[in-house]
């Protein structure tokens, strides 16, 4: 298989041949506009609510355990194995904790998803099957994200929730991790060792806008799905205005 050392332009911008360079130019945009969801907005002003946060985690628990599944079944794909990283990365077992913790033990009667995420997991099941090395895109927007803005997030849960310890909240925490950049380092190398035509490095980087699409869509479907809970719960306090959780 060629093996593409050569410096040359490309679709995504003059930024080299490597994937981990490529794919960071190629979702930069997308990467703003997934920080500008009414979601990710109220995060960052730090006015996530209860019931927002405990339907992201269903939401996360469902792509997760699809993501996980599917990179378990494909890790010694030659595209996949570099990126297979599931002591450290893992994330099903972390979810499955705090949903319990939210929840209680009967948390998995009370996994809720809008149809954004079974799109999503729809998605990855094709591709699993189907186009393995395109998983590394996913595995990328998600992971590389955790380990990125996603540990900020951590710190800004436990402040708007009021939690007094870390309990509920092992999905932002990575034992297995002890540098989260130096993780990175890795694992961008890793991404940059995997051989890919250039018809696969071109589906891999669309993957990745796609991936994060796919984000955006879930966020703002849980968006809605909180403020038609808010508006149901005031009329049948009697309100006739229709209020929002969050007003935009
Ligand atoms: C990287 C912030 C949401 C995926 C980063 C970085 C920051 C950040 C500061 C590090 C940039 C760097 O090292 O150069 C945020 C904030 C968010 C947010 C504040 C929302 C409040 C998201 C979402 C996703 C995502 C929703 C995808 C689902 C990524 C990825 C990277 C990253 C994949 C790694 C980029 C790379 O180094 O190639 N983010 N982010 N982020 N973020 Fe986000």
């Amino acid at each position: 298989m060629e093996t593409m050392k050569s410096a040359r332009t490309n679709d995504a911008g003059d930024v080299g041949r490597d994937l981990s360079e490529q794919i960071k130019a190629a979702t930069k945009d997308i990467h703003v506009r997934a920080e500008n969801t009414q979601l990710m907005l109220s995060y960052q002003k730090g006015q996530i609510s209860l019931p927002q946060y405990k339907l992201l985690l269903c939401s996360l628990y469902e792509i997760y355990k699809v993501l996980e599944e599917e990179l378990d079944r494909n890790s010694s794909h030659p595209a996949v194995a570099p990126i297979y990283f599931p002591q450290e990365l893992a994330r099903l077992e972390t979810l499955e904790r705090d949903l319990e913790h939210f929840f209680g033990s009967d948390w998995r009667k009370c996994v809720i998803v809008p149809a954004a995420t079974h799109r999503y997991e729809q998605r990855l099941r094709k591709i699993g099957a189907e186009s393995p090395e395109l998983l590394v895109a996913h595995a990328y927007t998600r992971y590389l994200g955790d380990l990125s803005g996603g540990q900020v997030l951590g710190k800004i849960t436990q402040k708007s929730l009021g939690l007094s310890s870390k309990e509920g909240l092992s999905f932002f925490s990575f034992p297995g991790v002890n540098s989260p950049h130096r993780f990175k380092q890795l694992y961008r190398s890793r991404m940059n060792s995997i051989e890919l035509t250039e018809e696969e490095r071109a589906a891999l980087l669309e993957e990745a806008v796609a991936a994060f699409e796919f984000n955006i869509e879930v966020f703002d479907d849980l968006q809605k799905m909180l403020s038609v809970a808010t508006e149901t719960a005031d009329q049948s306090e009697g309100n006739v205005v229709k209020t929002s959780m969050f007003p935009s």
